[in-house]
Order: structure tokens, then sequence, then C-alpha cells
């Protein structure tokens, strides 16, 4: 790499971790109560909520895309399945998705937001759990839901969520912002917090090392253009 990338590169990454210092010493639910504490995903908007996702779970050209190929996708499975939304944020957008399935489980590390959730979202199939996806047993369903989740997690930590998925769920629908093209460093490691790896020119690609899931079946499911990066969604069949 030229000498200018690299100091490009290295001024990027050095302002990624400054971002990240003031999260160092927290464990993971106190680091992302402060995110949602200190709005660094932008304020909620509205008077009822207190506890906002970001522009990634608002933003109705990334939302409405995901939205309609995951409905896409249950309606060729042939039935309703028993969707699991792992880390389901404020449920902008697992909310439009509860009555395709036949149970919906929502999932998050943060109580106070699962508390808010469960005050604004009622419905039959639908019920909400504090959980934590890398340190708790996971709940067994059809489909699992993890979108935008790993790319604010250390390697380590979505190294320990992948070695549970075997047996767990027939199908894992995983939403990464990615950089754009196939050919970026994937999996470059960060700390926990709210900025993602693009910052790095990386992103999280479960197939590829050090987490090497092996799926029987993948593919994209959909894409939106974000930020000169690609937020995407992959469809992994499991063991
Ligand atoms: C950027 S938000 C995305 C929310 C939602 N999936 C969406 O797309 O709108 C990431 C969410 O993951 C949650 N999260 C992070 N680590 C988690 C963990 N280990 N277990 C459960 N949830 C986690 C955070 O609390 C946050 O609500």
């Amino acid at each position: 790499m030229p000498d200018r990338l690299k100091a490009f590169a290295s001024r990027k990454l050095n302002r990624l971790f400054r971002r990240e210092a003031g999260y160092s010493g927290l464990n993971s639910r106190q680091v992302f109560e402060k995110i949602y504490r200190d709005d660094a995903w932008g304020p909620a908007h509205t008077d009822n909520r207190e506890y906002f996702s970001g522009g990634g779970s608002h933003d109705p050209a990334i939302v409405d895309t995901y939205v309609t190929a995951v409905q896409e996708f249950i309606r060729v499975l042939g039935k309703k399945p028993d969707v699991v939304d792992l880390g389901c944020g404020d449920f902008n957008v697992g909310a439009q998705l509860v009555e395709f399935s036949s149970s919906y489980l929502a999932c998050d590390l943060v109580a106070g937001l699962i508390d808010e959730n469960r005050t604004l979202y009622r419905q039959a199939n639908l019920s909400f759990r504090v959980l934590d996806m890398v340190k708790n047993e996971l709940p067994g369903g059809d489909v699992a839901l993890v979108r935008q989740v790993l790319q604010h997690l250390p390697n380590d930590d979505i190294i320990r969520f992948v070695s549970k998925l075997r047996g767990t769920f027939q199908h894992l629908l995983v939403t990464e912002h990615l950089p754009s093209g196939d050919d970026f460093p994937a999996n470059v490691d960060k700390p926990i917090g709210p900025s993602i790896r693009l910052h790095s020119g990386s992103g999280v690609v479960l197939t590829r090392p050090p987490f090497n899931l092996a799926p029987k079946r993948e593919r994209i499911l959909c894409e939106v253009e974000q930020f000169g990066g690609v937020i995407r969604t992959h469809a992994y069949e499991l063991e």
C-alpha cells in the first residue's frame, strides 16, 4: 500500500478507536445502554420514545427493502415461522414482520429498551425478552434475524455467537453494513461500540475467518447502498 494511503487508513482507524474509547471498561450491556443514553445513533423522533436505534432502523429506503425481502422469504418458506429477533433494537423494523410469523420473540440486552417496546407493541404472537445473544443460551426457532448488530461487536463476541448456532435455527438472516464490492478485508477486529467496521474499510462476513460459518446454502436476500457502502442481508440455511 502506498505511504499516502497507509497514512489515510491509519488516521481513519485512529478516529474510530477514539470514538470507541469512551466505552472502554464497560461491559456489553453498559456499552449499549450508554449508546442509547447518549443518543449516539441519533435522538428518538417521537415523544413516546426514549430509545432510537439509528437511521438504518428508520430510513424507509433501507427498511422497506428489507421488510419486503423478508416477507417474500417467509412466503416462499410456505408456512409462518417461529422467528427470533436477536438485537431487536427499537423494533421499528421487527414490528413490520410480526404478522407474517407464527410466533415472534424479540430480544435485546438493554432492559429499558425491552420495557419500552413491551408498552408500545402488543400482539398475541409477540413477546420480548432481555437476552445477551453472546453470553446467554439462544432460544430456538425456525428463523433468526440479526440485523445490524454484529457490526458493533468485537470478533471474540461474534465467534461466541456463531458457536451456538448449529441446531438452533433452520435459517439465519444477517444484515451488515459492508464496504462496496467483494474484495474488502473481511472481519478486521474492532472494540465494542457505536461505530462499525466500514470506517476501517472492513465488514463482518460470517463465512470468512475467523468465524467460518459453513451453511448448507447461502444467498444475498437484499441490499441497499448507504454511506459509500452497502447494507446487505444474507440468508443462510443452517446445518
Ligand atoms: C443498531 S441496533 C439494530 C436494531 C435492530 N436490529 C434494527 O435493525 O433496527 C443494534 C442493537 O443490538 C443490540 N445488541 C448489541 N449487542 C447485543 C447482544 N450481545 N445481545 C443482544 N442484543 C445486542 C443493541 O442493544 C441494539 O439495540
